[in-house]
C-alpha cells in the first residue's frame, strides 16, 4: 500500500517515514526542501533498510500531485508540509497563509482530482488557545489563536471539517501535537532548526554543545510549581508511531476524527533543563528573563481518546527524549 507524505524530509515527517517503511508501506515523499535536506532520504534508508521515493516539489503544484496520484495507486496522504515558526509568522503572515492554507487547498484539490480522499493532518495544540484550561481534550471549543501560524492550523482544521461535511467519502484524522522533541535512537535523523532555535529543546542542546552561550528561561512567575512554563513534551518517535495508528483508522473508515498526541504529563522548563543536565552530563547555563509574549503557563494533553480509539499511547520518557536529542546534536 502506498502513502504520500508531504514534508517527509522534515523533523516529524522523516521519523514517520521510518515507521511507515517498517510497517511495509511504500512511501512517496513530496518536499520542497525549504526546511530540510535531500540527505535525510539516504539516512532514512540507512535506518529502515529500504528507501522511500523522493519527489522534490511543492504542495502548491497541483498538476505535479495529480500526476503522482495517477502514476500509482496512493491510498492516503499524511500532510506535514508547512511553515511552523511562530515568530516568523508574525513577520510574514502572507507567506504562512499562502504556504499552509493555500498549499493545503491545492493539495486537497489534487487529491479530489486523483480520487484519493484519505488524509492525516498535522495540527497543533495551539488551537486550544488560552481560554481553555489543561488538560486539553478534543471536545473543547476552538480557542483564539494569537499568531498567524496558529490561525493557519485552525483554518485548515475548519476547511477539512467543512470538506468532510460536503463529501462523506473523505476520511480525515486531525492530529493535535503537543511538544515533539528528541530524535531517532540511531542519531541519523532529528530536528534541524535553521538559524538560532526558537524552541526549548534545540536551544538547550545547542547551549550544551557550546554553540550558544546560555539559555534564557522565559518567565519564572507563572502559576506553576516552580514558576516556569509547563508543556507536554513527547518523543518524536512516539509521535511518529501515533501516525501509523491514525493512518490505519483513516484507511478503515470514512469520518473525521480529532486526536491529541501528547503524553498527558506536564513538565516545566526547569525540570527539562535539570533532566537534560543529569542524563547527558553536560552543563546548560541559564538565566531567568521576562515572559515571552503569547506564552501560556501550562499546556498538556488529555490523551484518553487516542488511547481508547487508536490504541496508541506514548511510551518514552523525558530521559529518553534528552538522551536522544543530545546524541543527535553531538553527531551533527
Ligand atoms: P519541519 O519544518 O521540520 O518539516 C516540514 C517540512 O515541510 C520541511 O521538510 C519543509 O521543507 C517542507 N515544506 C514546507 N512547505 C512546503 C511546501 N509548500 N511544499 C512542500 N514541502 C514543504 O517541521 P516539523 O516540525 O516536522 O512539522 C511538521 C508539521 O507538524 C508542520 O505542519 C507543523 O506545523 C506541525 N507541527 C509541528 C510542531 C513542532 O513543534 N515541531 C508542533 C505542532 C505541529
Ligand atoms: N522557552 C524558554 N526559553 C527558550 C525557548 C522556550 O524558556 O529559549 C520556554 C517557553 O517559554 C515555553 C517552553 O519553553 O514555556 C516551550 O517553548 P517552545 O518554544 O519549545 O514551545 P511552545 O510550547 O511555545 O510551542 C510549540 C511549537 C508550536 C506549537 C506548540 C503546541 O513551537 O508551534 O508547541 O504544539 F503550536
Amino acid at each position: 500500500m502506498s502513502v504520500l507524505v508531504t514534508g517527509g524530509t522534515g523533523f516529524i515527517g522523516s521519523h514517520t517515514v521510518v515507521e511507515l517503511l517498517a510497517k511495509r508501506y511504500n512511501v512517496i515523499i513530496l518536499d520542497n526542501l525549504s526546511n530540510s535536506c535531500r540527505e535525510t532520504v539516504d539516512r532514512i534508508e540507512q535506518i529502515a533498510g529500504r528507501a522511500p521515493q523522493f519527489v522534490e516539489g511543492d504542495i502548491r503544484d497541483k498538476s505535479l500531485i495529480v500526476n503522482l496520484l495517477q502514476d500509482e495507486p496512493i491510498e492516503a496522504v499524511i500532510h506535514f508540509a508547512g511553515l511552523k515558526a511562530v515568530g516568523e509568522s508574525v513577520q510574514k503572515p502572507l507567506e504562512y497563509y499562502k504556504n499552509n492554507v493555500y498549499g493545503t487547498i491545492c493539495l486537497l484539490e489534487a487529491m479530489c482530482a486523483g480520487g484519493c480522499k484519505n488524509m492525516v493532518f498535522s495540527s497543533s495544540a495551539t488551537v486550544y488557545g488560552s481560554e481553555n484550561r489543561p488538560p486539553f481534550n478534543e471536545a473543547m471549543p476552538d480557542g483564539v489563536t494569537t499568531n498567524p501560524y496558529g490561525t493557519t492550523k485552525l483554518t485548515i482544521e475548519r476547511i477539512l471539517r467543512e470538506l468532510y461535511i460536503s463529501d462523506k467519502d473523505w476520511s480525515i484524522s486531525l492530529l493535535r501535537y503537543f511538544n515533539p522533541i528528541g530524535a531517532h535512537k540511531s542519531g541519523l535523523i532529528g530536528e534541524r532548526p535553521s538559524g538560532t532555535p526558537n524552541n526549548l529543546m534545540p536551544y538547550v542542546s545547542q547551549v550544551a554543545a557550546k554553540k550558544l552561550k546560555k539559555l534564557s528561561i522565559f518567565g519564572k512567575d507563572f502559576d506553576t510549581a516552580d514558576g516556569t512554563g509547563v508543556r507536554d513534551y513527547i518523543h518524536v518517535v512516539d509521535l511518529a508511531k501515533g501516525h501509523i495508528h491514525a493512518l490505519e483508522r483513516v484507511l478503515g473508515n470514512s469520518g473525521l476524527d480529532v486526536f491529541n498526541l501528547g503524553t498527558g504529563k506536564g513538565c516545566s522548563v526547569l525540570e527539562l533543563v535539570n533532566t537534560f543536565q543529569q542524563v547527558t552530563g553536560q552543563k546548560v547555563p541559564y538565566s531567568f528573563e521576562k515572559r515571552r509574549e503569547g506564552d501560556i503557563a501550562e499546556c498538556y494533553a488529555d490523551t484518553s481518546l487516542a488511547k481508547e480509539v487508536l490504541g496508541w499511547q506514548a511510551e518514552l520518557g523525558l530521559e529518553d527524549m534528552c538522551a536522544d536529542a543530545w546524541r543527535w546534536e553531538s553527531r551533527e
